[in-house]
């Protein structure tokens, strides 16, 4: 059985608990897009883990991690990434696969994405990673590949290519030096030959993997709202968030995934620019960013925050095939008299039940409300379905209707005994 997880809002849903419950019962997980813009935090016992790159499996012995050919490694962050495991006591030997596809995020990359968003009129707000550099870079044919750092020919015939265009353009463009050649090959071979021995066709791992029976858990990063082409675009990132994003991602055909589950928080909220038609605008942003502890795991930004968007998520549920949902962080709302959903928008007098692409009627788009009694009770020392309190029931069953999802977990604290199955 192989289960995919997806964030159905615009990522920071909370992806990193589930992913560390489920992966108890797969052998091998598995990323495929993004980079280490993802910030994915796991909580075990007292102690709070955050990864950008690996996935958050790699907290369980015995089963194998694997960051397949849709993501983007940054070697830098991967590299101190490895060495925050050590440091914790987490041993990596043959539990980490890397696929000699992934693209490799340079310096200029990182600097082109800082130097963009200033030019920028609109900001997206990135994470300033070089995400976005480095993917449009996969697309124009001029990417570095994990495999190219492991032949020092290709690599830096690959990279004197790149830097005779880039470095004209960070002068001329951007008014920055430019990059040495011959510097930038000798720090990127070193990092090639720290990681080689994880590097190999993950594909045909994986392959394997299915004939074997081994189940796969695939990992998803960001939302379903940051993805390049079903989100609020420009201000998405560069990958395919969405479940379709798994097959190009990893290689692994359509019938290999079983079932996606979503993951869901039960309010939003949004890091970085763009629409967002349910933010609070009064002083309920502050207590629910201070009660959910909404502050971005990559870059430390408080994360906007608002009501829940049921416009937002059936879309979602429905582009990822979505049966069965996680409900985050719903003893966030715990204290509230009153919870609100968006069932629709409205702009210029016009009811819009579906998500609007049009930009101006996004932005413009007024939430109209369903309002819900709160349950004014601390939900954290529940662990049945059934024991939640009525208006809770209420709220869930409510958002089952409008999400048309099940669901089938629902979470209640960061540990994972705060986590309900139902
Ligand atoms: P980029 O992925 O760094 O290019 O950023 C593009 C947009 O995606 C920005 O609004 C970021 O804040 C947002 N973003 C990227 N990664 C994450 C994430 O893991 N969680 C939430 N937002 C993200």
């Amino acid at each position: 059985m192989n289960t995919a997880i997806v964030g159905l809002q615009w990522g920071d849903e909370g992806k990193g608990k589930i992913i560390d419950i489920l992966a108890e019962k797969a052998d091998y997980i598995v990323r495929f897009q993004g980079g280490n813009n993802a910030g994915h935090t796991v909580v075990v016992g007292d102690r709070e883990f955050v990864f950008h790159l690996i996935p958050s499996g790699i907290l369980h012995k015995a089963k194998t991690c694997v960051i397949a050919n849709g993501v983007v490694i940054d070697p830098e962050s991967l590299l101190s990434e490895m060495e925050y495991l050590d440091k914790n006591g987490i041993k990596l030997k043959s539990n980490l696969k890397i696929s000699e596809l992934c693209h490799i995020i340079m310096p200029y990359h990182r600097i082109l994405d800082k130097l963009r968003e200033s030019k920028r009129t609109q900001r997206i707000g990135t994470t300033g990673r070089g995400i976005g550099p480095c993917y449009a870079d996969k697309i124009s044919r001029c990417g570095i590949r994990a495999v190219d750092l492991l032949n020092p020919n290709v690599f830096k015939e690959k990279l004197e290519d790149n830097l005779k265009e880039k470095n004209e353009i960070f002068k001329k463009v951007y008014k920055h030096p430019g990059f040495d050649l011959d510097q930038l090959y000798n720090q990127y071979f070193d990092y090639g030959k720290r990681i080689s021995k994880y590097i190999c066709n993950t594909t045909i791992l994986l392959q394997e993997v299915v004939k074997k029976n081994k189940s796969i858990l695939f990992e998803g990063a960001q939302g379903t709202f940051l993805d390049i082409d079903f989100g609020t675009y420009p201000f998405v990132t560069s990958s395919n968030t969405t479940a379709g994003g798994i097959c190009n991602g990893s290689g692994m055909p359509p019938e290999t995934i079983n079932k996606v589950v979503g993951v869901v928080k039960a309010y939003t909220t949004r890091v970085g620019e763009g629409p967002f038609p349910t933010e609070f605008k009064d002083e309920l942003s502050d207590i629910i960013r201070e009660k959910g502890r909404e502050f971005g795991a990559t870059t430390g930004r408080p994360r906007r925050c608002g009501w829940f968007d049921a416009v937002l998520v059936k879309y979602a549920t429905s582009l990822s095939g979505v049966r069965e949902v996680a409900m985050m962080k719903l003893d966030v709302l715990d204290n509230l008299k009153e919870i609100s959903v968006c069932v629709s928008y409205k702009y210029k007098g016009k009811i819009f039940r579906n998500f609007p692409y049009d930009f101006e009627v996004l932005t413009g788009a007024q939430p109209v409300y369903k309002t819900f009694k709160g349950w004014c009770s601390d939900l954290s020392k529940i662990h049945k379905f059934n024991r939640l309190p009525r208006n809770a029931l209420n709220y869930l069953c409510a958002l089952e209707d409008l999400i048309l999802a099940k669901i089938r977990i629902v979470s209640v604290g960061s540990a994972r005994s705060e986590t309900i199955f139902r």
